[in-house]
């Protein structure tokens, strides 16, 4: 087709949309309660834990000392949450379903000076508009309880019932008249840990109350109520975090920020455990966030996340917490201060703490595996009839059965290795820069990879177990992911949040490091709940293929490098390692002489 018919063609498919969109368009109409009421409902609720975060926020209003939660596959058949606070008499109950009715805020001037969690009588109707309710709700001074079911547009009488104190809260069949949306629900593994995570955050800021959270009579989370911030933080993480938080706290005006942060060396390798609060408010705030970064700069090498947990107190008037429909993020007037509050109680949690990555050492992880590997190395030395063995000969051994490969073409040639980073060899054609740790990494994942389709892992049985402490999420990930730790080696076993792992595959990566190597699996597993069994272990294959090569960094003496590169040269290696990065650059000669305009 010409080019010119083409235009006209497609001119005419723009028109006929348009024309089809007007059609559409028709005369405007007010749409009815129920459907307004759903396209509301929607932007409050849209999984199981908005419904968990809404109950609970309810709960804590009502001033509970004692909240329970239980939860059917990941809360999509079922929510239950109980709570022992002020409760409701019969005319509350029948106004609490309905929309824009609540008791926390009475005029507009109420919106700007907001103290409890709730304000907008928006959330149980919106939970009524797409699920079956049942309320039971008893106040302290009653003789007995009153109960209420609603679904969708129907809200039924309030009956009596028996009951102890408190509001008792079920929803059922979440978004049984939004089929498209129920679809969109996730796996129960994801739905579950989204509660989790849910609980937790409100668990963090609400340290003298007591939750628990139970899934198939499983406990899933279990806190008593406790004095103070830092042992609630105890109590939901645990492992090395534990006990081993730093605090700091500084005022501005009259913001006042309190702080625990863990020490550097444990960072992470994603910000999943940074949770900023303002008044007692999970929130993200950007400004304490960015303060946070700021504070690690000179203790954090790049990619490596702090452990932080940050609490904010300001005057609610210097808030706006009405610009989320879920409540998720709040405006803060003057966010100067908040920042300096921040910065100053980070800093001074810091103070006894060494820069260590001023002078610019790659990693931290480096940092701990050079001093671990020194530590065993010295070791060795001073028990000479322990055979000694450098990691990366050990690594080496499972890498010998190579015939399946195709032969590549890294030629033979001199070399040496720069910045002990890159190999540089020289070439009939010029040169090649190669990463060592990428170069590595792929030689271990496709080795791991071939070994799994064949005879499965080397295992190695360990002396001395390794324990993980985990925290809640991380448990429910576990107890899903079973078999995939298995087929990798990793035999373990859970005692309530201990994870005690009994053999790892025989991958020469020093102990010390199993433990950042587990919470990194649960991480990218987290992050990527839906991914089907085959990626998840392929995913799993490369964090493990990453953990056991070589680093940058990582001073290689040339016996280590030749046999690199000959392992190399026996196998075919696609120009990437297994995260996608590069990790050959070819420089012909020809190139080169351009350069010096031979
Ligand atoms: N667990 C509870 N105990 C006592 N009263 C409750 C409980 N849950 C709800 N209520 C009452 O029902 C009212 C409506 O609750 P709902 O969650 O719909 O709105 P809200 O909490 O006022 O505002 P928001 O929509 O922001 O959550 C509340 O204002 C409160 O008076
Ligand atoms: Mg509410």
């Amino acid at each position: 087709m010409a080019s010119s018919q083409v235009r006209f063609a497609l001119s005419l498919d723009y028109r006929r949309t348009v024309f089809k969109r007007a059609r559409l368009m028709g005369r405007i109409k007010i749409l009815s309660d129920e459907v307004v009421r759903r396209i509301a409902a929607g932007e409050v609720i849209e999984c199981p834990s908005s419904v968990v975060k809404e109950l609970l926020e309810n709960s804590l209003d009502a001033g509970a000392h004692k909240i329970d939660i239980t939860v059917e596959e990941g809360g999509k058949r079922k929510v239950v949450v109980s709570d022992d606070g002020c409760g409701m008499d019969a005319d509350d109950l029948r106004l609490a379903l309905v929309s824009h009715a609540t008791s926390k805020i009475s005029d507009e001037a109420d919106i700007y000076r907001i103290e409890t969690l709730g304000f907008r009588g928006e959330a149980l109707s919106s939970i009524r508009s797409v699920a079956s309710v049942e309320i039971k709700s008893r106040m302290k001074d009653s003789e007995h309880g009153w109960l209420i079911r609603a679904e969708a547009e129907r809200i039924g009488e309030v009956l009596p019932c028996a009951m102890n104190c408190g509001t008792t809260v079920t929803v059922e069949n979440l978004f049984f008249n939004l089929p498209a949306r129920k679809k969109f629900l996730r796996s129960e593994q994801f739905e579950t840990s989204r509660i989790i995570e849910t609980v937790t955050k409100l668990a963090l800021c609400h340290y003298d109350v007591a939750f628990r959270l139970t899934q198939k009579s499983q406990t899933l989370l279990n806190c008593p109520a406790v004095d103070g911030y830092l042992s609630r933080i105890n109590g939901l993480f645990g492992g090395e975090t534990k006990d081993s938080l730093l605090e700091g706290q500084a005022e501005e005006s009259d913001v006042c920020a309190l702080v625990f942060v863990a020490p550097p060396y444990l960072s992470r390798t994603d910000a999943r455990i940074i949770y900023t609060f303002v008044n007692n408010r999970c929130v993200k705030e950007e400004t304490a966030r960015k303060a946070l970064k700021d504070a690690f700069k000179e203790h954090l090498p790049s990619q490596r996340y702090p452990v932080a947990f940050i609490y904010i107190t300001l005057p609610p008037e210097t808030i706006d917490v009405n610009i989320h429909p879920t409540k998720e993020a709040v405006q803060i007037k003057k966010p100067a201060l908040v920042y300096t509050a921040v910065r100053r109680a980070i800093d001074s949690a810091l103070s006894g703490v060494r820069r260590f990555y001023a002078g610019g050492i790659s990693s931290g992880l480096a940092e701990r595996h050079r001093q671990i590997e020194q530590a065993l190395s010295d070791y060795l030395k001073r028990n000479a009839d322990v055979p000694t063995q450098k990691p990366l000969a050990v690594h080496f051994h499972s890498l010998k059965k190579q015939n399946e490969f195709v032969e590549e073409t890294i030629p033979d040639g001199r070399f040496f290795v720069l910045h002990n980073a890159y190999i540089a060899l020289e070439t009939s054609e010029g040169f090649i820069l190669i990463d060592q740790h990428a170069l590595h990494e792929r030689l271990i994942y496709d080795r791991l990879r071939a070994l799994l389709a064949e005879q499965g892992l080397r295992l190695q049985r360990l002396l001395v177990p390794i324990t993980v402490r985990l925290d809640a999420v991380e448990v429910t990930v576990f107890q899903y992911n079973k078999a995939l730790f298995k087929t990798l080696g990793i035999d373990a076993e859970l005692n309530g949040t201990n994870l005690t792992i009994l053999s790892i595959p025989d991958l020469g990566v020093v102990q010390g490091e199993w433990e950042n190597i587990v919470h990194q699996m649960m991480s990218e597993i987290i992050e990527q709940p839906d991914r089907d069994y085959k990626t998840r272990l392929d995913n799993a294959l490369k964090t493990l293929a990453c953990k056991a090569a070589v680093k940058a960094g990582e001073p290689l003496d040339s016996r280590e490098v030749y046999t690199l590169l000959s392992e190399a040269r026996r196998c075919h290696i696609p120009a990437t390692c297994p995260h996608g990065r590069p990790l050959i650059k070819r420089f012909p000669l020809s190139e080169v002489e351009r350069w010096f305009k031979r």
